[in-house]
């Protein structure tokens, strides 16, 4: 039947959805799969049903299109789509619930604090607390509205500027140490990715534009690490319920420890992202990739 890949949408990562949703269209398309492009932004989405869409593959990122909202649409209009459902992508895109509910569930994570813009918050009590943090807006993917703050006027400034994407805000005690990410397809855990930037973290820069972030895949871990990080990442993934396919990020400190920061349940599919290449490195490539998600439709 016919297929729709659904990407470009209204969120702050409107960009990186047109690049993954071009190469998964491309793909699909070169597989022989009978797909077309459709931008929610653009067009209205009943329009699926006009255009006889029996299947959709979702590319959009961030906010409307990995939140649950078109998840929910698309239940309605009965048409089955790629990845977690309602419920998993709606708590996978809200950082500070994802947190709330590895604390509670014991799974290790930074310590943190929450602001929300219709309340005070002292910065000088955070950073006493703390130290240095990580400024991230709640609902917020592609490091998009992030900064660091080592002082509580740094702090005041990234908040400021989170509050522009959210009016909640998760503040992260900084980890200092190694960057990974972890990709899950289906019920398969794939080889583990490190990502080394000399910027400050695996920015929006590091990410998409820049010629000096390096990617080590598979990972330098033993195996037990890397074994135990695949496992986190696979609770994380369960715990906010996710489904078919996505990516989950950690960090490692100085001394050795894990710590989950989220699961991701429309991961990028650029040239650069991420989990092509853990696929790659698991033997499938990126054709090969797609078509896989998009079964999960059947
Ligand atoms: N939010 C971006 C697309 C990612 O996680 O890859
Ligand atoms: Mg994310």
């Amino acid at each position: 039947g016919k297929v729709a890949v659904l990407f470009g949408g209204h969120s702050a990562e409107r960009e990186v959805s047109l690049k993954s949703g071009q190469a998964v269209l491309n793909a699909l398309q070169s597989c022989g799969v009978d797909a077309i492009a459709f931008d929610p932004k653009e067009q209205p989405l009943w329009q699926l049903k006009e255009l006889g869409i029996e299947r959709v593959f979702i590319a959009l990122h961030g906010r409307g299109g990995e939140d649950g909202t078109i998840q929910g649409a698309l239940e309605f209009m009965n048409i089955p789509y790629t990845g977690s459902d309602v419920l998993g992508s709606a708590l996978a895109m809200d950082k500070v619930r994802c947190k709330h509910l590895f604390k509670a569930m014991g799974l290790s994570t930074a310590p943190y604090a929450v602001v929300d813009s219709k309340r005070g918050f002292d910065a000088a009590a955070i950073m006493a607390e703390f130290g240095k943090v990580m400024v991230k807006p709640s609902h917020e993917g592609s490091s998009i509205g992030m900064s660091q703050a080592s002082s509580a006027s740094q702090l005041e400034a990234a908040l400021a500027d989170a509050f522009k994407f959210d009016s909640q805000v998760l503040i992260e005690q900084w980890i200092s140490g190694r960057e990974f990410t972890i990709t899950i397809l289906g019920n398969d855990v794939q080889p583990v990715i490190e990502m080394t930037t000399p910027n400050g973290f695996y920015d929006y820069q590091a990410k998409y534009q820049a010629t000096t972030t390096q990617y080590h895949c598979p990972a330098d871990l033993s195996s037990a690490e890397t074994e135990l990080l695949q496992t986190m990442a696979l609770q994380a993934f369960d715990l906010v319920g996710a489904s078919g396919w996505g990516r989950v990020d950690a960090m490692q400190d100085q001394h050795g420890h894990f710590y989950l920061l989220e699961v991701n349940t429309v991961p990028g599919m650029t040239e650069k992202s991420l989990v092509p290449m853990a696929a790659k490195a698991n033997g499938a490539s990126f054709e090969q990739l797609v078509v896989r998600i998009l079964e999960q439709t059947l």
